[in-house]
């Protein structure tokens, strides 16, 4: 095994590449001014010891230290040892066989309880496993989740910042590369909140898709130092960002360069190409907290931060201020459900039962696309506006079909404990909404695709939907899906929830598209985006011409002259 990026399957071992490991070790210490008369430095997962190795090199004797690692591979650490033991002393470094989140538990709350290890390095450098608690199992994940006092969805790095917290001694610096799903998930407002509680935070750098690293996620650095006390006053905080251009106008400048290194090391935002040919975005500024500790961490420059207060001036409202942003049914067994060959079953005729199903592959700008709808067995109605289940002996074809699936069906246990039929959907949404006009539109997609449907069709999980319950609403829907198409409102999104994936993809999760502003409907802009959009449902010929005028009429409606 060399330093290289080696990536070993759930086990969340994605070693640092040395350039990135070198990167990261010269950021540290450029903040690290302590000195003190031996500095302990520990990497709580350290693999192979690339990031203890690197940050040795960097130190390169200068100051006395001492290297600190754990691991839970035995095969790992033994290539640590032996990677460490190529440039160090034996008394410079200990690598230990031992499960880090055991070793840096939070105290028990007992005032006698003293713990050796708490508060005992200077510097945390670390690249701890990404694994979500789903894959490590129910049991541990639990376990995990009790110790470290964590609710919800949890990654292992959340538990692994608490725990290199706790060894971390009061203003000391800690390093550390991890998704960059924190910065701005739902799930990740504990870990923000416990961040800026904890920490001066020096930087935040989102390495976006520069793919300086091969894990499946995403990465980012952040560089922080301890707080000496809760009340310590934060320090504005830099914040770089790097993502490739995928949508390039033609008269914008782009400066050329050797590498991603090489963009990180410039202070000012701009695109840029390296020798690959790749472009990129890049963004420096400073980092936005609001005053609620767990708001998600905006990173805009102040250019951005004047052109988005310019819009939030010019907002009538937030989409979630008058509709609610749902997702699509949810059945836990597609292969039951939305079984692709419903004429081979003979059960089609009980037409009640089978409904047509808009998912994301039928979603295009605009309008879901004309071809046929798969269908879904759907054994919800409506009764009186609430949702109730058909008795299947009024189904003797789909009973039967079902009951083929029934060991399948039931083994969702959390649909019987729910005190709900086996053969329910796990999230069949109300079914009294589908009849009316509705936007759907891809959880994930390159680009904004929301699409117009007033054909009744139910809505797939991948996708999310916003759904016009009387009519002066419609009109709404209508000026929404124009401002949420329109290229401004891709770059707002885009700079606020900067919620980007691999390829220029982005996610279009409810809990983004409820925050989008929308202008003044009685303006004279939002009336004629509502006339365009119209005829851009209707598939006007006209589209490139109706797109660029509604991208006209949307700046314009949120004040921007030309
Ligand atoms: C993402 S790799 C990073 C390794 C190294 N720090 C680097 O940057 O190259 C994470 C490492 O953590 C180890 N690991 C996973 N759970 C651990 C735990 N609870 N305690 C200590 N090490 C653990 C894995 O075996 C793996 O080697």
């Amino acid at each position: 095994m060399n330093t290289e990026t080696v990536t070993i399957k759930n086990s969340g071992a994605t070693f640092t590449p040395t350039a990135l490991a070198d990167f990261l070790s010269d950021k540290i210490l450029r903040y690290f001014d302590g000195f003190p008369e031996k500095c302990t430095i520990l990497d709580p997962a350290c693999g192979d010891g690339a990031l203890l190795t690197s940050i040795a090199k960097k130190i390169n004797n200068t100051f006395d230290f001492e290297l600190r690692g754990y691991e839970t591979n035995i095969e790992y650490l033994i290539e640590a040892k032996n990677n460490l033991s190529l440039y160090l002393s034996e008394n410079q470094y200990e690598i230990n066989h031992c499960d880090f989140l055991e070793v840096a538990m939070p105290r028990a709350n007992d005032l006698f309880f003293t713990c050796s290890n708490h508060e005992f390095t200077d510097v945390v450098i670390a690249n701890p496993p990404y694994v979500r608690t789903q894959i490590l199992g129910a049991e541990k994940s639990q376990q995990i989740a009790k110790t470290y006092n964590l609710k919800g969805k949890i990654d292992l790095y959340y538990p692994f910042l608490i725990g290199m917290t706790n060894a971390l001694k009061k203003g000391g610096i800690i390093g550390v590369i991890t998704s960059n799903r924190y910065l701005t998930t739902k799930s990740g407002a504990e870990i923000r909140k416990f961040l800026i509680e904890n920490y001066d935070i020096l930087e935040v750098i989102d390495l976006g898709d520069s793919k300086l690293f091969d894990a499946a996620v995403l990465p980012a650095i952040l560089i922080g130092r301890k707080k000496t006390s809760k009340r310590q006053l934060s320090t504005p905080c830099h914040f770089t960002k790097i993502y490739e251009e995928f949508q390039l106008s033609k008269n914008g400048n782009i400066s050329k360069i050797h590498s991603v290194y090489d963009i990180l090391k410039q202070e000012n935002s701009a695109l840029y190409t390296v020798d690959d040919g790749r472009v990129f975005n890049y963004s420096v500024g400073l980092l936005k907290h609001s005053h609620i500790k767990t708001d998600i961490w905006q990173m805009t420059n102040d250019d951005e931060n004047k052109w988005i207060e310019q819009i939030q001036k010019n907002t009538a409202f937030y989409i979630g201020d008058k509709f609610k942003v749902r997702i699509g049914i949810k059945s836990c067994a597609d292969n039951v459900f939305l079984n692709e060959n419903w004429g081979k079953e003979f059960i089609s005729s009980e037409k009640k039962l089978f409904r047509p199903l808009i998912s994301r592959e039928n979603i295009e700008r605009w309008t879901c696309s004309t071809g046929e709808y798969s269908k879904v067995l759907y054994p919800h109605y409506s009764a009186n506006g609430k949702r109730a289940v058909y008795d299947l002996s009024q189904f003797p074809k789909a009973e039967q079909y079902l009951n083929k699936h029934r060991k399948q069906l039931e083994a969702r246990d959390y649909v019987i404990q729910a005190g709900r039929r086996w053969y329910e959907m796990w999230v069949p949404q109300n079914p009294e909404l589908w009849k009316f006009p509705k936007l759907i539109f891809p959880d994930i997609s390159v680009g904004a695709l929301f699409s117009y449907d007033e054909s009744g069709a139910i809505v797939n999980g991948n996708c999310y939907w916003i759904v016009a319950q009387i009519d002066n609403e419609k009109e709404l829907l209508l000026l929404i899906q124009g401002v949420a198409n329109s290229s401004l409102m891709a770059q707002y999104h885009d700079l606020c929830f900067n919620n980007k994936l691999y390829s220029g993809r982005r996610r279009y999760l409810s809990q983004y598209i409820e925050k989008y502003p929308i202008p003044d409907p009685s303006s004279v802009f939002s009336k004629r985006i509502i006339e365009i959009v119209k005829l851009l449902n209707d598939k006007c010929s006209l589209k490139k011409e109706l797109e660029k005028e509604l991208n006209d009429c949307v700046n314009k409606a949120f004040g921007f002259t030309d």
